[in-house]
């Protein structure tokens, strides 16, 4: 269209903006809200490629439905260098689907989709009851402060994750150590490159061992499939990867956003009930996983412009989230609104495997943390909570609290 042709000839395309805003550590930042007036437009890459942002909800929701826009990480363009990593990425390691198209993906996806069944999420939900509890005993005991992330947003994904891939009691220190240093933001990165080779060989020994001795967990239903060791070894290590500092993040943001928005933390606490609608707003509110990346495998129209084979699309889940077509008076933490189709946990193909046990992590541990300290609140003031700025995960790297002993 000749839209296209104007729009994209005038200007010279913006780069990604990033960090969250300046006034409020929830927010997008002002320059991305400023690039949202369009809901897809010329972006600048950080090796100079002229890709696209997608801003709007609508039109990330094409994106990421059409499977003509590919995941494969040697195919991406990054929209800011990440540090550590090459330009090119290499593709996905064996066992990280994430990076995979279809056939290969849907291979393991329906072999994963039929191992997070109901009941074996409804064993879960009981899991993460007692882990909750026993997690909230030794906080309380330690008190009256904790850091909320060591104590109860780190340990609760890490038990379950454990529990999915069924990590025997005995090895559990050793386990949550290692993966500990490796979602550690103040090590470095020689540490966190030995943590990863030693969570890696243990994984495999666990796979191993499941094959010898199954047990009732999804990696032990797994060695009934024709998965490789090495397959297997590498899907449990995705489901760390994608399950820990996701999950510990929206437990550690989301506490630190309803203790900055009294009226929401009182509604949440007086009615438990809510739990489930609380979830589902602060992880729209939150949008802790951002941006997702995709590239055209073909010209696509999407929105009046044109994405052409080999551009890579930033797919924006924070600015689709505050799309005020889709979410009016979307800066509002409102727990009361219908949050659904937020894009925080992606959409079409790649969907998280692992949404409804992060939904049940969460909808325990926010009411079970105000009903255990009613007088909880920040122990430093709200612009000392140190932010993760850098990470492609967004959360806070610790979170000071504090209560009033009974
Ligand atoms: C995929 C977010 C928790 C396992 C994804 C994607 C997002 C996401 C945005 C899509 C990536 C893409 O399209 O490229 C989150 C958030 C979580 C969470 C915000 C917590 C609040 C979990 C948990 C698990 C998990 C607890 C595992 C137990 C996965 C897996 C995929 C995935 C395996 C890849 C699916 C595929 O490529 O087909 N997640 N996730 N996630 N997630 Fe999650």
């Amino acid at each position: 269209t000749t839209t296209e042709i104007t729009t994209t000839a005038a200007e010279e395309p913006p780069t990604l903006p990033t960090g969250r805003h300046t006034g409020c550590p929830f927010d997008p930042p002002a320059e991305l809200t400023a690039l949202s007036d369009r809901p897809l437009r010329r972006l600048r890459y950080a090796d100079g490629h002229t890709g696209h942002l997608a801003t709007g909800h609508a039109a990330a929701r094409a994106i990421l439905a059409d499977p003509r826009f590919s995941s494969r990480y040697e195919l991406l363009h990054m929209p800011v260098p990440v540090p550590g990593m090459p330009a090119e990425l290499p593709p996905a390691p064996v066992g990280d689907i994430t990076g995979l198209d279809a056939p290969e993906h849907t291979r393991y996806r329906r072999l994963l989709t039929g191992r997070f069944t109901v009941r074996r999420m409804r064993q879960l939900t009981e899991r993460v009851e007692r882990f909750t509890a026993e997690c909230l005993d030794a906080m309380e005991q330690a008190g009256p402060t904790a850091d909320l992330v060591e104590a109860l947003a780190q340990p609760v994904p890490a038990l379950m994750i454990c529990e999915l891939l069924g990590v025997p009691y005995a090895d559990r220190d050793r386990f949550q150590s290692q993966v500990a240093v490796i979602f550690d933001q103040a090590a470095d990165a020689e540490a966190r490159g030995g943590a990863y080779a030693g969570l890696l060989q243990y994984l495999n020994e666990l796979v191993l061992a499941k094959r010898a001795e199954p047990t009732d967990d999804l990696l032990s239903d797994l060695t009934a499939s024709d998965l490789t060791d090495e397959e297997l070894a590498g899907i449990g290590g995705l489901l760390l990867a994608a399950g820990l500092d996701t999950t510990a993040n929206m437990l550690a943001l989301g506490t630190f956003a309803l203790l900055s928005n009294p009226d929401q933390l009182d509604a949440l606490r007086a009615d438990p009930g809510l739990a489930g609608q609380a979830v589902e707003e602060l992880l729209r509110y939150l949008s802790v996983a951002d941006p997702i990346l995709r590239a055209a495998l073909e010209d696509v129209e999407v929105e009046g412009e044109t994405i052409r084979a080999g551009e890579t699309v930033t797919v924006s889940v924070q600015a689709a989230n505050r799309d005020p077509l889709r979410f009016p008076d979307p800066d509002r933490l409102d727990i009361h609104r219908k949050a659904t189709g937020h894009l925080s946990f992606g959409h079409g193909a790649h969907q998280c495997l692992g949404q409804q046990l992060a939904r049940v992590e969460m909808a325990v541990v926010f009411p079970a943390l105000l009903a255990r300290f009613p007088t909880l609140r920040l122990a430093v003031p709200p612009q000392e909570v140190p932010l993760r700025e850098r990470s492609n995960i967004y959360g806070v790297i610790s979170l000071p609290v504090t209560w009033d002993e009974a």
